[in-house]
């Protein structure tokens, strides 16, 4: 398989662990393995004579029974677990698409989303959202846009890097296009739980539709991501059958501790939330100050959920060239938009998810004071 480099993924590469202060971080402040085993009594005496055999292909009966409780109309059945969600997203588009497929992908995206369809040979059509229309998704486009060989959409919300989130009767416009012309509905909802307003808090498409394949991680909203546990989730036997068969070429199974410290942690996810809401609704507070205060330098749009934001540059100058004056100059990090595509070089994305960002927006605004 030949597929070109991951680009925001090599641009952290470069900086992640060398950039002292990192604000474009996709996920949420972390715990560590003890807090995480001090909220329940006998867990840590449990951890500690966990076996480390092979675990279930489909995860754990009790994982999964903890993934299920997350959705409406999911069993544990339905549910399949894998390591992160990126091996899930590279399983599904390996098994349901092929050579020649038409697919659709919700723009700008996290690159694997159309990247491994692109390799897989198919034709992908950006459904493109754009800053001037606070990132809406146009339903209508959707519907001009299908071909007689759509095979899937691909949907993020709440979305990475602008927050949007599709209001609930777009989503049932778009499960019921899906089930009048027969494309399957991917849908990545790394971020649901973290709607600011839990009004806005979309249904899963694996409960509105039949066909539809949900996608769930640990890494984002529960601050996890070094468990490395993802899942998807849906009442399609077919594509799940597909999936389980082809993770026996990929990982088999997931690690014992990552799922052992997965459960315990989703057993008490109101809590992880909690914690994760908390900060980023503070630090909200305090980049709508920075932004406020920095009108004439960027535009800035608040998101509707999660712990990243896409902002621009108000001159419409190149966000690429600024990012990297800024981590050379004082080692912060933001993410150029034009590591997700060419046509977002204004923009860059701004993560608010970790406890130190106040102190990390002081150095961003030192830097601007030294620019201007
Ligand atoms: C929208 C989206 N989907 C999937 C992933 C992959 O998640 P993980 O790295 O936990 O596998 C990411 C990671 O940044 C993401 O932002």
């Amino acid at each position: 398989m030949k597929i070109p480099h991951f680009k925001l993924e090599r641009y952290f590469a470069k900086y992640e662990f060398t950039a002292p202060y990192l604000l474009c971080c996709s996920d949420c402040e972390s715990f560590s393995v003890r807090e995480l085993l001090e909220m329940e009594s006998g867990a840590a005496d449990e951890f500690n004579d966990l076996w480390l055999g092979y675990t279930e292909s489909l995860g754990s009966p009790d994982l999964r029974k903890e993934i299920a409780s997350l959705y409406n109309g999911i069993e544990p059945d339905h549910v399949m677990v894998h390591s992160g969600a990126e091996e899930a997203i590279f399983i599904f588009m390996n098994v349901v698409l092929e050579k020649g497929d038409h697919v659709i992908v919700h723009w700008p995206c996290y690159q694997s989303l159309a990247e491994i369809a692109k390799s897989i040979g198919c034709e992908v059509t950006q459904w493109k959202t754009h800053e001037a229309d606070r990132w809406a998704m146009d339903t209508d486009f959707l519907k001009e846009n299908l071909r007689e060989n759509t095979k899937a959409v691909v949907i993020n919300c709440p979305h990475n890097p602008t927050g949007y989130i599709l209001p609930e009767e777009k989503c049932s416009e778009i499960s019921d296009l899906s089930e009048k012309h027969g494309f399957t509905i991917f849908s990545d909802e790394v971020y649901k739980f973290l709607e600011y307003d839990e009004k806005d808090r979309m249904p899963s498409f694996c409960d509105l539709n039949d066909k539809a394949v949900s996608l769930g991680v640990m890494s984002k909203s529960f601050g996890l991501a070094g468990l490395r546990i993802g899942w998807i989730a849906t009442k399609n036997k077919a594509v799940y059958d597909k999936m389980a068969a082809f993770k026996d070429y990929t990982t088999i199974c997931s690690s014992a501790p990552g799922e052992f410290l997965a459960t315990l942690g989703l057993r008490h996810k109101d809590q992880l939330i909690r914690r994760n809401k908390k900060i980023i609704s503070d630090n909200l507070n305090v980049l709508d100050r920075f932004f406020e205060r920095h009108q004439s330098v960027f535009n800035w749009h608040k998101p509707k959920a999660g712990p990243i934001a896409f902002p621009s540059l108000a001159d419409n100058g190149d966000a690429e060239a600024f990012c990297d004056r800024l981590v050379k100059g004082s080692g912060v990090l933001l993410m150029p938009g034009a590591m997700y595509d060419s046509s977002y070089q204004k923009n860059f994305r701004i993560g608010f998810g970790r406890k130190n960002l106040p102190e990390v927006v002081d150095r961003l605004v030192l830097f601007l004071k030294k620019e201007m």
